[in-house]
């Protein structure tokens, strides 16, 4: 249910998330009728901003939101958005947001519901979630307080069961939304819909019929001159260890008993436990050098502004994991992750088995057609985001049986229309209404982390092989073909919508 009345304040309001996606997704909610009737967005951070935070933020909602500046709706929206300058650390400071918060729930006829935005660099996240505490801002009497926090949450376990310690001191774990931004996708959700609306799919969803499975997170673009965060995280790190594994989940994951959030996220946490440690042979990274990407010529990442010129850290993350459970047992899942690789694609293939005797193998017709092809199921996560099936079809006219591979192709677009969604409307108005279920649980973060941290610190201990060992514009390294090649498959680069 949407509240009838919120306060949403945003800390790290200066940065490029909020102007780029939280208010152009706040503004869209607003244009569906779906923000509470009284609200009010206050955006926090240290600079003195007055006025100009609420213009700089109608910029935003025009440049990113997709929204045609005629729209009589963006001077009503914007009239509900203030600042308040505060420094993150300075305790003393929380009391003055109080009373801040409180006048405006007054002026507005608001009541005592809040929800905090954590959009700040990670290291502010314990100093800010303290001092809320301190100044009882945690909870409200008869309102609802919940905190959602963005990624990076932690930078290995360690890091994240102290952050998670930080946060549960303060807030109840039923209170805190931590982020990550692929689960507000609609084809991410459209994942759990396919597998578990639809009653054709799910019976040869498993090692029976499924020989394995690719996850790519390949993007084009660089490190888009964030340097010195990207130096201390890397591809693993960044999103092969989050939003990778959360796509992981969606296709492994049993069946939840409903669709609510315990039971959504018991089977996440269930399925990520059963992924036994993964070998450091079965892990490789890469970093990219000069090359040509989209035509254009660019930087090696050693290049790039504010990177050291020998580092170490990876732009590509690739591993080979296994899930044991009755479902998955002896299916291989291949992930990888990487920047400035030659597109941008983030898909998901399932390769089924071949059938058990392929009895036109000898009669096949010349060209492209020249061997029976498995069938592949590829979800299209971004961009063309769509379902594409690959089966084999008789070439007409052919001599013999010639078989070739066609495809059954489902395109959102098509059938939906171009939607202007950030992704964050969803995840935004389900925190509002208090809904945990596109959130990740502590349990979950802590696995996942446990999974890679000693891949981490392997990494870190050893340099690594000879960097950058991929052009920008290539497909990545040689290395992640080999992973593949052991257990006799290979990447899926044709990604994208079937020709
Ligand atoms: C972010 C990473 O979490 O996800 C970025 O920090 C990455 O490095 C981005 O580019 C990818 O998100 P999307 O929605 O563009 O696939």
């Amino acid at each position: 249910r949407i509240p009838n009345s919120t306060i949403l304040v945003i800390f790290g309001a200066s940065g490029d998330l909020t102007k780029r996606k939280l208010l152009p997704s706040l503004f869209h909610l607003r244009q569906s009728g779906l923000l509470p009737k009284q609200f009010a967005i206050v955006g926090v951070a240290r600079r003195p901003l007055g006025n100009e935070f609420a213009e700089d933020m109608k910029a935003g909602i025009l440049e990113f939101g997709g929204v045609d500046a005629s729209d009589p709706k963006i001077d009503e929206f914007v009239q509900h958005v203030s600042y308040y300058a505060l420094s993150f650390d300075d305790a003393a400071g929380y009391a003055g947001l109080k009373d801040e918060l409180d006048k405006i729930a007054k002026e507005k006829g608001i009541g005592n519901d809040r929800l905090f935005y954590l959009a700040t660099a990670p290291e502010y996240f314990a100093p800010i979630i303290e001092n809320l505490g301190a100044q009882g801002m945690n909870q409200t009497e008869n309102g609802r307080v919940g905190v959602v926090i963005e990624k990076p949450f932690g930078h290995d376990l360690e890091s994240a069961r102290e952050l998670n310690h930080q946060v549960n001191a303060v807030f109840s774990e039923s209170q805190v939304f931590r982020i990550d931004h692929y689960l507000g996708k609609e084809t991410v959700q459209n994942i759990l819909v396919f597998r578990f609306a639809n009653g054709i799919f799910e019976p040869i969803w498993n090692r029976n019929f499924i020989d394995h499975v690719q996850i790519t997170a390949a993007e084009s673009i660089g490190i888009e001159g964030r340097g010195p965060f990207y130096e201390k995280a890397g591809a693993l790190r960044d999103v092969l260890q989050n939003h990778v594994m959360e796509l992981l989940s969606f296709v492994g994951m049993e069946p939840p008993s409903s669709f609510d959030a315990d039971a959504v996220r018991r089977e996440k946490v269930k399925l990520w436990q059963s992924i036994p440690n993964i070998p450091i042979l079965n892990a490789v990274r890469g970093q990219y050098g000069p090359g040509i990407v989209d035509g254009k010529r660019v930087l090696g990442y050693r290049e790039e502004d504010r990177v050291s010129p020998e580092s170490g850290t990876e732009t590509y993350a690739a591993v080979h994991l296994q899930i044991e459970n009755w479902r998955w047992a002896g299916v291989p899942f291949y992930l990888r992750a990487g920047k400035r690789l030659k597109k941008r694609a983030t898909e998901i293939t399932i390769q089924f088995k071949q059938p058990p005797l392929l009895i036109f193998n000898r009669m096949q017709a010349a060209g492209p057609c020249t061997e029976i092809q498995p069938n592949l199921l590829s979800i299209r996560i971004q961009p063309d985001e769509g379902i594409a099936l690959r089966f084999g079809a008789k070439v007409p006219s052919a001599p013999g049986m010639a078989v070739c591979p066609v495809n059954m192709d489902f395109d959102y677009a098509q059938a939906f229309g171009k939607s202007t969604a950030t992704g964050y409307e969803r995840l935004l108005m389900d925190a509002m209404m208090g809904d945990q279920t596109l959130f990740s649980h502590r349990d979950g973060v802590e696995i996942n982390w446990s999974l890679y941290t000693p891949i981490l610190q392997a990494w870190a201990a050893k340099d690594p092989e000879v960097f950058p060992n991929y052009f920008a514009g290539s497909w990545g390294p040689d290395c992640a073909d080999r992973l593949l090649e052991r257990g006799g498959h290979a990447w899926r680069n044709k990604l994208g919508k079937p020709e």
